[in-house]
């Protein structure tokens, strides 16, 4: 396997080639500092307000995607074989405005205009869907992208307009994408100081052996703020992001396996396919910048007591596969959660690949996210319920939770009194909850607030769920007669 010691990608026309780059260099500091390409903007530096987007095309398999991420927590590096657009290069011939611009313009789009540049690069970014986008997509493509002054109808209006009127997809840059693209592996850097992005299982397994002190990451959506907002030291950084195998999604009929550096995004559609709330969870996770560069092994690996996904895949059963050079082990997900910050990964081993079970015929699932915003927010309490019904009554559940302990956690006395039980007769026994938690309390809820909502939400599900089996129950004769 060839190795290479500098990044390439493209930007403005020119094949960017860079050897000698800090590895937490962002792209933001590239644009600002080395190109004074100021156009872009910093504003939060920690992924919030999506003032500093930018897009980005780059091949995942043989897919090629074009994506806007927040430019202040991405890493240069991982621009390495892909193309970069800031607000700058939507310029046209002569005067001509790009198409989202005009539409920015005619709506009265922007005010002070410091949002302005990442709102046109997220709608930039949208025209590449190459199809009108009603309301509600523009809300979700924009639910990153703050705007203080102007308020959002123009800007929805401006949406609407260039998304019917622009057609681009991101085929278009195949050939100059291709033109660089390699299999090579990326090594930046000295022995103590270095950026690597390998490409291959086996190439990453050894270089996590040689480096066990280097920070592994795929996303950067925690790992970025670390050194935006913590100022750590990150001396070597191994990206996830470029192995094919950490970026595979396979479905069969029983489960789904995805890499363990497959983003939000992607997975989306295929959790779609388990469960329409999960779904819905995924649009109201981060932002379309944040699920666009986050992934799924991310959100398990940094081991958060209130990460959105593990609650989910625990109720679902899930299993993950950790790989180190010493072998590879598959462990249930919620073993994986020892206690607060510690989770059961030795320092040489990866997160490869998350096992999902899809749900067989006598499951009912629901999950529900309680925070303080509905789009863009870190979750209070987060929940994901899966219950196994025969004859009417609850012969087995899981019901996980998160924020109501310092580890994603199953309620296992609740558990144990549901058995047997009716979903009816279940809504009394909630407040055994009480009795599996002893709730954080924290300046994003109270422990009383945590407790009660875990119980209503609980609750909640319960109800909805049975009115559901009352009415597939009364429907059953009427199906029986048209089968
Ligand atoms: C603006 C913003 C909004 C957010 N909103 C939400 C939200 O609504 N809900 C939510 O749950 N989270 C949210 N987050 C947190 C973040 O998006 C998630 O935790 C994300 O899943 C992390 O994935 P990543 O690939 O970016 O991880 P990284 O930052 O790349 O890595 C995170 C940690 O996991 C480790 N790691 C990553 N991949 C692997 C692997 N395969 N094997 C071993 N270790 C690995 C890294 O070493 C690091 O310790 C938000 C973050 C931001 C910046
Ligand atoms: S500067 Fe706010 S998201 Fe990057
Ligand atoms: S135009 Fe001022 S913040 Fe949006």
């Amino acid at each position: 396997m060839t190795s290479r010691s500098a990044i390439r990608f493209w930007f403005r026309g020119e094949l960017q080639v860079i050897e000698d780059f800090q590895p937490t260099e962002t792209v933001l500091d590239f644009l600002r500092l080395r190109q004074s390409a100021c156009g872009t903007k910093e504003g939060c530096a920690e992924g919030d307000c999506g003032a500093c987007t930018v897009a980005v095309v780059r091949p995942v398999g043989e897919e090629l995607r074009i994506e806007a991420v927040n430019a202040c927590i991405q890493f240069l590096g991982t621009l390495d074989g892909s193309v970069l657009f800031t607000v700058e290069d939507l310029k046209m011939e002569g005067d001509e405005l790009h198409p989202v611009q005009a539409a920015m313009v005619k709506h009265h789009g922007s005010q002070c205009g410091f949002c302005t540049p990442g709102i046109v690069m997220s709608l930039f970014a949208q025209t590449h869907q190459n199809r009108p986008a009603d309301r509600a997509e523009l809300e979700d493509c924009l639910a990153g992208n703050l705007c203080r002054c102007t308020g959002y109808k123009p800007i929805l209006d401006a949406g609407i307009d260039a998304t019917a009127v622009a057609t681009d997809t991101a085929e278009i840059y195949r050939e100059t994408i291709s033109e660089i693209h390699d299999e090579g592996e990326l090594l930046a850097g000295d022995e103590g100081r270095f950026f690597a992005a390998p490409t291959c299982k086996s190439s990453l397994l050894k270089l996590v052996a040689e480096h066990p002190d280097a920070t592994l990451f795929s996303g950067a959506t925690d790992v970025g703020l670390w050194h935006t907002k913590l100022f750590r030291k990150l001396p070597k950084l191994i990206y996830l992001g470029r192995v094919k195998e950490l970026l595979a999604i396979d479905e069969s009929a029983h489960e789904l396996r995805l890499g363990g550096a497959v983003s939000y995004e992607r997975a989306r559609g295929a959790f779609g396919a388990l469960d329409s709330d999960i779904e819905e969870l995924i649009r109201r996770l981060g932002s379309t910048q944040v699920r666009n560069a986050g992934t799924i092994g991310g959100n398990i690996a940094n081991g958060s007591p209130i990460g959105d996904t593990p609650p989910i895949l625990i109720a679902l059963g899930a299993s993950i596969t950790l790989e180190s050079i010493r072998g590879a082990r598959t462990l249930p997900l919620e073993d994986f959660f020892i206690e607060y910050g510690k989770q059961d990964r030795a320092a040489d081993e990866v997160l490869t690949e998350i096992i999902v079970p899809k749900l067989s015929h006598s499951q009912r699932f629901r999950c529900f996210k309680l925070a303080k915003r509905y789009d863009q927010d870190i979750s209070s309490v987060m929940t994901g319920f899966c219950f196994t019904i025969e004859e009417g009554k609850i012969v087995e559940s899981k019901l996980a939770f998160g924020g109501m302990a310092g580890t994603p956690k199953r309620a296992t006395n609740t558990e144990a009194a549901l058995r047997g039980k009716t979903l009816e007769e279940a809504c009394s026994l909630v407040e055994n909850l009480s009795s599996d938690f002893v709730p954080m309390d924290d300046h994003r809820a109270s422990a009383d607030y945590r407790m009660i909502s875990a119980q209503n939400l609980l609750k909640k599900a319960l109800i909805e769920l049975s009115e559901e089996e009352k009415v597939a129950t009364r429907l059953k004769p009427r199906e029986a007669i048209h089968a």
